[in-house]
């Protein structure tokens, strides 16, 4: 079948919703570094200044567009570009210039940037909008000011999804034992919307190696894309799970992990065995995603309440002049 015969898939909500978005950890990024990226379908460029602040700017310069990633240097807290040297300061304005006096005009836009929990988050808004939540600071994440945990485990990979779709296949109970193979469906025992904040707990037992292990799980939303969940197994096991599009529909998954210290030699290992497998149990919905068209008016059974309910806690996310997402999110080719 050809792709134009194929059915396109469209959203009655614009692509991305508003929200916090890890672009990067921040061990990617030392003093001096400036590196590409390309998110929400547009090139960036994040960089360290001297005084360990990271910055997210637009990619191309406002003299005559170099891409200031391909050459571009750190220069005390100034970014300076690669094609005639002119340095940009901390908000964006250009403060130098070597044959000439500084254009106060020429300002390169800066995204807003924090560093938090080991990882650079950006604040994307489609209206340009104000924050709605904090991103917490999670004690368990913050290395040896919180003895008894492990080092971080991070992790990341790519598919094809709109946000919303990833956030409520969380409480869609009804596709755990097909397709996540736990050994019944879940039961929620909460779930609080307060404005842009979000709580669920709910606990699966799940089959590994032939044995069964229950697992309580415990999500913090802030906001649609930066989660923080706290999982019970055999030990405590902290982890953000966050995703920012790149572009043509791609999102970019990462996992930030720690977990509290089983057996000091071995931890590294078993955190990974862990991660490994709660990384494996997500991927399980990524063909689902990659091919499934978003219904509008779904018809739900007893039970699958809870997905409305998402819904409509999602919707505050949106800014209502920007327009529904048509074809930016392609099915993928069924062979
Ligand atoms: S293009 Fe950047 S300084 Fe000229
Ligand atoms: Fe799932």
């Amino acid at each position: 079948m050809h792709t134009q015969d194929r059915e396109k898939r469209t959203y009655p909500f614009p692509e991305f919703p508003n929200g916090w978005y890890v672009l990067a950890n921040s061990s990617d990024i030392n003093v001096g570094d400036v590196k590409s990226y390309h998110y929400f379908g547009k090139d960036i460029v994040i960089y360290r200044s001297s005084n360990l602040a990271v910055h997210i700017v637009d990619a191309y310069c406002p003299h005559l567009g170099a891409h200031l990633g391909k050459g571009g240097t750190v220069v005390g807290n100034n970014l300076r570009c690669p094609f005639h040297h002119w340095q940009f300061d901390e908000s964006g304005k250009c403060v130098d210039i070597p044959y000439s006096e500084p254009q106060p005009k020429a300002c390169l836009k800066h995204w807003a940037a924090i560093e938090r929990n080991g990882q650079i988050i950006t604040y994307f808004s489609t209206d340009g909008s104000a924050p709605h939540c904090e991103v917490p600071e999670v004690n368990e994440l913050q290395g040896d000011k919180f003895p008894g945990w492990s080092q971080s485990y991070f992790s990341k990979f790519e598919y094809t999804a709109h946000v919303q779709e990833v956030v409520e296949n969380i409480v869609d109970l009804g596709h755990f034992i097909p397709i996540h193979h736990v050994e019944e469906v879940p039961h929620i025992d909460e779930m609080t919307f307060s404005g842009p904040r979000a709580t669920l707990r709910y606990s699966t037992k799940n089959k590994v190696l032939g044995k069964i292990f229950k697992a309580m799980l415990h999500f913090e939303y802030y906001g649609p894309t930066y989660t923080v969940v706290k999982v019970k197994t055999m030990t405590d096991i902290v982890l953000i799970a966050s995703m920012a599009p790149t572009a043509n529909g791609q999102l970019r998954h990462r996992f930030h992990f720690r977990m509290k210290n089983m057996i000091p030699l071995l931890n590294p290992i078993l955190l990974r065995i862990m991660a490994k497998q709660i990384e494996h149990d997500f991927m399980g919905d990524l063909p689902i995603w990659e091919h499934k068209i978003y219904r509008e008016h779904p018809i739900l059974c007893k039970g699958e309440g809870a997905i409305m309910k998402m819904r409509n806690w999602f919707k505050q996310f949106y800014s209502s002049e920007t327009p529904p997402t048509k074809n930016a999110i392609p099915l993928k080719e069924v062979s």
